[in-house]
């Protein structure tokens, strides 16, 4: 099963599935010296978890992320950093009556397709639960970042319709677990700080990174960068967001673009939107296949979240985060002149300063 790595400095390959004994997250390319405790980790981790209010499914996964290695003294140590999450709260039964039948809106028909089995008690490796891998590692990438003073938020925006914390968004909630259906929503995540230079021009866009690393979580649909959509009905001169001098420094009046042209940061802040499907999981009866091509009627039992967006902000964070890091290393082997002031060597070239 290939795709489990992400990053080319900053690399993490996550692993384990819904209802296995675990899942993890190995980090390579982690500078040395990073302040770094469980923690850390852990507040990003309880973002993701379940909870019992109106807007989460009622499972439990405590999701403590326990630091194997590459952590010593308090300190990155340069080495891999492995993370594990103990599976705790892993309901099967749940699942049961569903081992050859395939979920609407739900990776298994293609997943059986492609691999000849699937993981039915709760989607294995296609599981949102694997999204708290990505969360730890994340939440290492931004502690990274914010060395350098850049920092990274993305929650809820709407819920279906409405606003996220508005009342009728609570009630369109409550209606939904009543009913056994879910609804879509909106994620917006901003990156402040982030200096100009990140990306590159052709493949390795940054908006073209951020863009993958986003759509690379279950559900999500559409992202857009700035204005997104709204850029095919806007005029030139409106779109553009004029540079001006401020404390000595070019900045823009105004960011359409969203922080990103030609696939490298300007120096604004980064803003991304990200669009969730309904929850997939729903307890209104739907049509459907067995695997023996028999038709038939399922209705999914389970807790499931009726709205995916408040529990999936912080992996669109932390995949944030993800990008940035391995984008910000990357960037440090972009100029000669760098190199040679990091490494204390002149410049010895014939043409040098023509
Ligand atoms: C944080 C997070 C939590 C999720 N929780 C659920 C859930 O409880 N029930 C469900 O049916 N889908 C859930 N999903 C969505 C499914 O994983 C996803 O829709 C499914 O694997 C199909 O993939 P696709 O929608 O990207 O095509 C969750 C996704 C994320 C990111």
């Amino acid at each position: 099963m290939a795709g489990s790595g992400f990053g080319t400095i900053f690399r993490i390959t996550t692993w384990g599935e819904s209802h296995g004994k675990a899942l993890g997250v190995v980090i390579d390319g982690c500078p040395a010296g990073l302040a770094l405790k469980e923690a850390d980790i852990n507040k990003y981790m309880e973002r993701r978890r379940p909870n019992a209010g109106k807007m989460s499914t009622k499972r439990k996964e405590p999701d403590e992320a326990e630091i194997l290695s590459g952590v010593w003294d308090g300190r990155t140590t340069g080495t891999p950093i492995s993370i594990i999450i103990r599976n705790e709260d892993a309901h099967s039964s749940d699942y049961s009556g569903l081992w050859d039948v395939y979920r609407p809106g739900h990776a298994d028909f293609g997943f059986d397709a492609k691999y000849g089995f699937r993981d039915a008690r709760g989607g294995g490796r296609s599981s949102g639960r694997e999204t708290s891998a990505r969360v730890a590692a994340g939440a290492v990438a931004l502690k990274l970042l914010s060395e350098i003073g850049i920092s990274v938020h993305a929650e809820v925006e709407s819920i279906g319709a409405y606003p996220a914390k508005s009342i009728e968004a609570e009630e369109l909630i409550t209606g939904l677990r009543k009913e056994g259906d879910s609804t879509g929503s909106t994620v917006f995540c901003c990156a402040s700080g982030v200096p100009a230079g990140l990306g590159d021009p052709v493949f390795e866009k940054l908006d073209a990174r951020l863009s993958s690393a986003i759509f690379s979580i279950g559900a999500v649909k559409a992202v857009e960068i700035g204005d997104g959509c709204a850029v095919s009905l806007a005029r030139g001169s409106a779109n553009n967001d004029p540079f001006r001098i401020k404390d000595g420094k070019i900045v823009t009046a105004g960011n359409h673009a969203g922080g990103i042209l030609g696939g490298i940061s300007n120096g604004s802040e980064i803003l991304i939107r990200a669009y969730f499907k309904p929850t997939p999981s729903i307890s209104v009866p739907q049509d459907t296949v067995r695997k023996d091509g028999t038709e038939t009627v399922i209705t999914v039992k389970g807790r499931h979240d009726p709205v995916i967006g408040p529990r999936a902000a912080v992996v669109v964070e932390c995949m944030t985060g993800l990008v940035l890091a391995d984008s910000l290393l990357l960037n440090m082997s972009s100029r000669v002149d760098r190199i040679r002031s990091f490494y204390g060597a002149s410049d010895s070239s014939e043409d040098a300063g023509q």
